[in-house]
């Protein structure tokens, strides 16, 4: 009996996406199976790039419709919180890795690889570290050496088991200036090449990424990385990755010139990821509002395929039911590639007809 009923459960929670429902090509005939892209999983396989979610590690334990979506459709995985530095360690040397460990198993057991997200940020940081910054009991030479030892312990923890690691997460400000952090303050520019050189002991195979938003289109931004790359490379620094959150509103225009930008980090040697991935709008949501959000997914996606080293399609969430856009814009949401019942949207039909130009 129960094998059957949860069976029945399933078909009748978990939505099938049809296939015949994607649109076909302009050009090319609804009956040519070959180019028919059945999800995202057969979309990554056929173009060499793994197509990843966010994952949200409570919905993951408690949904039986969100984790089958999750690994039915995605090659890839980030935890959207579970690695903070706040979620692993809530009070000095009191490890909680239970979170993070869950997104890693998931993914070992759905042949998913990994993005660690994320090792050094301005947010998301334990009460204990930044009041001991701010009342002074944690001066600068012990703030190093916590840093270094978080990056050790967190990076040690899962060498071989994590793709790409997010090292330095929006460490550039929109005015294209080194970001005033806690780091900045107390450790000065340097704690940036420290931070990847830390990392690459932990795991000689992790690829280190750099983690931004706004570089899809902001030029002093965009420039101060490229010149941070530069610096860093010139002092040797194993540094591997550029990536771009990708946090889209469709209120803006497009950011047309995100492929080339891609290309001019990819010049400098760098790995390409989109990392975020997600299409905000001001709610109500309308036909109109979805077709355009479906264009921006497309031509992000688009953008990423025109790039060689453009090998990862990340979304910060696949489903509206658990979305961070409610909660941080307000007023706007609706922001991701399935609805709340975790129904495909237009955008998900457009992300299967997407091909490499
Ligand atoms: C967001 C999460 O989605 C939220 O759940 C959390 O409350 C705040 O952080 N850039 C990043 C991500 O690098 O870590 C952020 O994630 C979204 C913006």
């Amino acid at each position: 009996m129960r094998p059957l009923i949860v069976a029945l459960a399933l078909a009748l929670t978990v939505p099938a996406l049809p296939a015949s429902a994607a649109p076909a090509e302009s050009g090319q005939g609804v009956s040519d199976s070959r180019h028919r892209v059945r999800d995202l999983r057969d979309l990554a396989h056929k173009n060499g790039i793994r197509i990843g979610s966010a994952v949200d590690v409570a919905a993951l334990r408690s949904e039986s419709d969100y984790r089958h979506v999750l690994n039915r459709e995605f090659t890839h995985l980030t935890a959207e919180n579970a690695m903070k530095w706040e979620s692993v360690e809530p009070e000095r040397g009191v490890f909680t890795w239970d979170d993070a460990d869950a997104v890693v198993a998931n993914a070992r057991r759905h042949g998913q690889k990994v993005r660690g997200h994320t090792l050094i940020w301005h947010n998301q940081l334990p009460a204990w570290l930044t009041e001991g910054v701010a009342d002074g009991s944690i001066g600068p030479a012990e703030l190093r050496t916590i840093l270094r030892d978080h990056i050790r312990v967190q990076v040690g923890r899962y060498k071989g088991k994590i793709r790409a690691w997010d090292v330095a997460n929006e460490i550039v400000d929109d005015e294209g200036n080194l970001r005033q952090s806690i780091w900045l303050e107390h450790l000065g520019p340097g704690y940036i090449a420290d931070a990847f050189r830390w990392a690459r002991q932990a795991d000689p195979h992790a690829k280190l990424y750099l983690n931004d938003y706004n570089i899809e289109w902001n030029r002093a931004k965009i420039d101060r990385y490229l010149a941070l790359v530069k610096e860093l490379k010139a002092q040797r620094v194993p540094i591997d990755g550029m990536g771009f959150q990708g946090h889209l509103g469709i209120q803006y225009d497009y950011p047309g010139d995100w492929a080339n930008v891609m290309r001019s980090f990819a010049d400098l040697g760098l790995e390409i990821a989109v990392t975020e991935m997600d299409v905000r709008m001001v709610l109500p949501v309308t036909p109109e509002k979805l077709a355009t959000q479906a264009e921006y997914y497309s031509r992000a996606l688009a953008d990423c395929l025109s790039v060689k080293s453009c090998r990862e399609f990340t979304v910060w969430g696949f489903t509206d039911r658990h979305s961070w856009v409610p909660g941080w814009f307000e007023g706007e949401g609706a922001a991701c590639i399935l609805d709340e019942d975790l129904r495909p949207k237009p955008a998900y039909h457009a992300l299967l007809a997407t091909r490499r130009r």
